[in-house]
């Protein structure tokens, strides 16, 4: 009984500190850069391309994986129209690509410090997330039903997965595209892991 009662413990601090984050690989991220064409526009010297900037941060501490996220997130809507123009097509990101793409950029795999979930409920609303995603009848997934699996990689792979079709709602309602900073996104990966539904 006695370890039964640790194990489910033991289950439940792993699903409070957050989801299960891969580790990125330096040479992985390297191949997976060049097959899902991101060098075609952003280069793959730290200069970057003459398309797209430079995505190699090496020697920027502040670099952490929720500024890569962030930087995702802020700027999918001018990428994904630089996509549609060069008929680049979208490609699959998993969680575990994105970790391998973070230590390629960083030169090796890093962490960042926990959100505060408080803070993030507040960005949460303060970019519109909550209008779409707590009114159950215009049809945005619960994200609740996830708690516990949100990570900088985790939202990554959701934008590649999910941002077209999230970009389109919010011209249809007229919701700008919104920018976050990395505290901003660690805020918010702290909110939608402890949120209920
Ligand atoms: C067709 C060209 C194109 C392709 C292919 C492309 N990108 Fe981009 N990317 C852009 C452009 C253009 C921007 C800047 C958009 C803006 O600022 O509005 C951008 C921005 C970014 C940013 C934010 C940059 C910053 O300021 O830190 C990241 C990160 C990024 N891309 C990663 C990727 C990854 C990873 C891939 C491959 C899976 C990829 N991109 C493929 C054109 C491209
Ligand atoms: C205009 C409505 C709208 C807004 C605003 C919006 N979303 Fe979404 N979101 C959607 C829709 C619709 C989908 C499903 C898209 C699809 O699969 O094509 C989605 C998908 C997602 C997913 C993937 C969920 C899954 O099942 O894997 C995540 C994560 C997400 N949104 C987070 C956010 C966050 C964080 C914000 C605020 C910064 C936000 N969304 C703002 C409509 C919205």
């Amino acid at each position: 009984m006695f370890r039964v009662l640790l194990v489910v413990c033991a289950v439940l601090l792993a699903r409070d500190a957050g989801a299960q984050v891969p580790t990125g690989d330096v040479a992985r991220g390297e191949r997976l850069f060049k097959e899902l064409q991101c060098a075609s526009c952003h280069g793959s010297t730290k200069a970057g391309g003459t398309a797209a900037p430079g995505l190699l941060k090496r020697d920027d501490p502040a670099y952490t994986p929720n500024a890569l996220a962030s930087a995702m997130w802020s700027h999918a809507a001018g990428m994904w129209q630089a996509m549609e123009k060069a008929k680049v097509q979208r490609p699959q990101m998993t969680p575990a690509h994105a970790a391998d793409l973070f230590a390629f950029f960083a030169g090796a795999p890093r962490v960042d410090k926990p959100g505060n979930p408080a803070q993030g409920g507040k960005v949460y609303q303060a970019k519109h997330c909550a209008s779409c995603h707590d009114e159950p009848y215009l049809g945005a997934p619960n994200l609740a039903a996830q708690a516990g699996t949100f990570s900088s990689f985790s939202m990554v792979s959701s934008l590649w997965q999910h941002g077209g079709g999230m970009l389109s709602r919010m011209v249809a309602k007229n919701t700008e595209w919104q920018k976050f900073t990395p505290e901003e996104m660690s805020h918010l990966i702290a909110y939608l892991n402890t949120k209920r539904p």
